[in-house]
C-alpha cells in the first residue's frame, strides 16, 4: 500500500515526479520532490546542511548544487556564510533556482538589530535575499557583538527581548524583499503557539503579512520521531525541516556534553532494520533514514563534505511503502542529541519528547 496519500498532508506536495537522476547508481529512481509552503513558494524535500567544516564549505556547497540539491541551509552562527555565498556562485546554478535559508542568532534578537543582522548575512552570502530566515532558538542572549555573552562564572547572560518581539521585527522584513519566508527553529509546542497567537494576523491593527511561521526546523530522525508534534505542526500548516536527519551521526554530539547519555548509542544508520529495508529498495540505510522523512512530507538537510555521500543523499528521495514506514516507528526511542538547554539557561523543548538526556556542556 502506498504511503503517499496517507502521510503527506503538511505542506502540499507540488511535484512528485519520478525523475531518474543522471548520477543514479542503484536502487529505485530518485525524484525531485518539492513542497508548498504557506507563503505559496515551494521548498525542496532534500537539502544540504552547512554546520561545521568551514574550510570545506565553499567547495561542498558548490558540489552539492551541481549534484542536484537545491535547498541550502546555513546560519549566522555557523560562521560559514561567506563560504556558502562563494559556493553558490561557483556552482553556476542560477540564484533563482536555489532555496537558501539562514538563521538569526540569539544576540541579535532585539527588534532594532534584526534587519542589520540580516543585512550582514546577505552581504556575506552575496545575495540580495534569502528564501527563508529562521529564528535559531527561542532564547534571547544579551544584546551586543558577543554571540555567547557570559558572566564571570561562564554563565550565559540572557537578553530582555521576547521571541514575540523578534518575530514581529522579522515579519516587517517580509515587506523589504530581502526575505521571502520566515520561520522558527528549536521551538517547543507552547512557544510556537505563543507565536501564532501573537503574529500580525492575530492583531487587528496590523496589516496581515503572514499567517504563521512557514517552517519549523527541528531535530527529527528515526530515534526522535516526534509524531504528535509533527502532526500538530502539519495541522497548523507549518512545514518541517529535519535537522540532524541522520541522528547521532554528527561527531559534535559525541564530543560535546549536550547529550552524553544518549549520543554514544548505536548510530541510527547502523540499525539492522534500516539496512534490511535498504536491501528491499536497493538503497543504503542512510537513504532509508532520509526517505523516511521525505515520505512524511518533511524536508531533510543532511550535511556532508564527501562527494559520494552527497550523491547518496541526493538519491534519497523515493517512495516507500506504508508498511516500511510503520516498521520504522519501532526505532523511536526518543533520543534527542541537540539539547543545549543547560548552557543556554533556557529549558528548550519543554513540552516535547526526549529532554531527559540533557547534561551540562559548554560548547562555545
Ligand atoms: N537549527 C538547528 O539548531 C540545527 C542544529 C543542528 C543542525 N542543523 C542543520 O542541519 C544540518 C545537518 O545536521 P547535522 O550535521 O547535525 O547532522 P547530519 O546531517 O544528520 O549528520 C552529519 C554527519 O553525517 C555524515 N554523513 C552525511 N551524509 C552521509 C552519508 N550519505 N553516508 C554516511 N555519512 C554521511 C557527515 O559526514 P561528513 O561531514 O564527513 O561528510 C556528518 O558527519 C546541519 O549542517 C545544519 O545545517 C540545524
Amino acid at each position: 500500500m502506498s504511503a503517499q496519500n496517507l502521510l503527506v498532508r503538511s505542506a502540499r506536495r507540488v511535484s512528485r515526479r519520478a525523475i531518474p537522476c543522471t548520477n543514479q547508481t542503484r536502487g529505485v529512481a530518485s525524484r525531485q520532490t518539492r513542497y508548498q509552503l504557506n507563503t505559496g513558494d515551494t521548498i525542496p524535500a532534500i537539502g544540504f546542511g552547512t554546520f561545521q567544516d568551514p574550510n570545506a564549505q565553499e567547495d561542498a556547497v558548490s558540489r552539492a548544487l551541481r549534484a542536484g540539491l537545491r535547498l541550502i541551509d546555513t546560519a549566522r552562527v555557523y560562521d560559514v556564510e561567506k563560504q556558502v555565498g562563494k559556493g553558490l556562485k561557483a556552482s553556476g546554478i542560477p540564484r533563482g533556482d536555489i532555496f537558501l535559508g539562514t538563521k538569526l542568532w540569539c544576540n541579535n534578537y532585539h527588534p532594532d538589530d534584526v534587519e542589520e543582522a540580516l543585512d550582514n548575512s546577505l552581504e556575506d552570502l552575496g545575495t540580495p535575499y534569502v528564501d527563508l530566515l529562521l529564528m535559531h532558538y527561542p532564547c534571547t542572549f544579551a544584546r551586543g557583538d558577543e554571540r555567547f555573552p557570559r558572566d564571570h562564572d561562564g554563565k550565559m547572560i540572557l537578553g530582555k527581548t521576547t521571541f514575540v518581539d523578534t518575530w514581529k521585527a522579522m515579519e516587517e522584513l517580509l515587506t523589504t524583499g530581502k526575505v521571502k519566508a520566515i520561520g522558527v527553529s528549536n521551538f517547543s509546542k507552547g512557544e510556537t503557539q505563543t507565536l501564532i497567537e501573537n503574529t500580525s494576523t492575530a492583531s487587528l491593527d496590523r496589516t496581515p503579512l503572514l499567517q504563521i511561521p512557514a517552517v519549523h526546523q527541528m531535530e527529527v530522525h528515526p530515534y526522535l520521531q516526534q509524531r504528535d508534534f509533527n502532526e500538530w505542526l502539519r495541522s497548523q500548516g507549518i512545514h518541517v525541516i529535519q535537522f540532524s536527519p541522520l541522528g547521532n551521526m554528527n561527531d559534535f554530539y559525541r564530543s560535546t556534553g549536550w547529550s552524553k547519555q544518549v549520543s554514544h548509542m548505536m548510530r541510527v544508520i547502523d540499525q539492522p532494520l534500516l539496512k534490511q529495508l535498504g536491501k528491499k529498495y536497493g538503497k543504503s540505510a542512510v537513504q532509508i533514514a532520509l526517505a523516511w522523512g521525505v515520505n512524511h512530507g518533511r524536508s531533510v538537510i543532511p550535511k556532508s563534505t564527501i562527494d559520494w555521500q552527497i550523491k547518496e543523499n541526493v538519491e534519497a528521495d523515493f517512495e516507500m511503502d506504508l508498511e516500511d514506514i510503520e516498521a520504522i516507528k519501532t526505532l523511536d526511542i526518543k533520543a534527542r542529541f541537540n539539547d543545549p538547554s543547560l548552557d543556554y539557561q533556557w529549558r528548550l523543548y519543554s513540552d516535547l519528547e526526549g529532554i531527559e538526556g540533557a547534561v551540562q556542556g559548554r560548547t562555545h
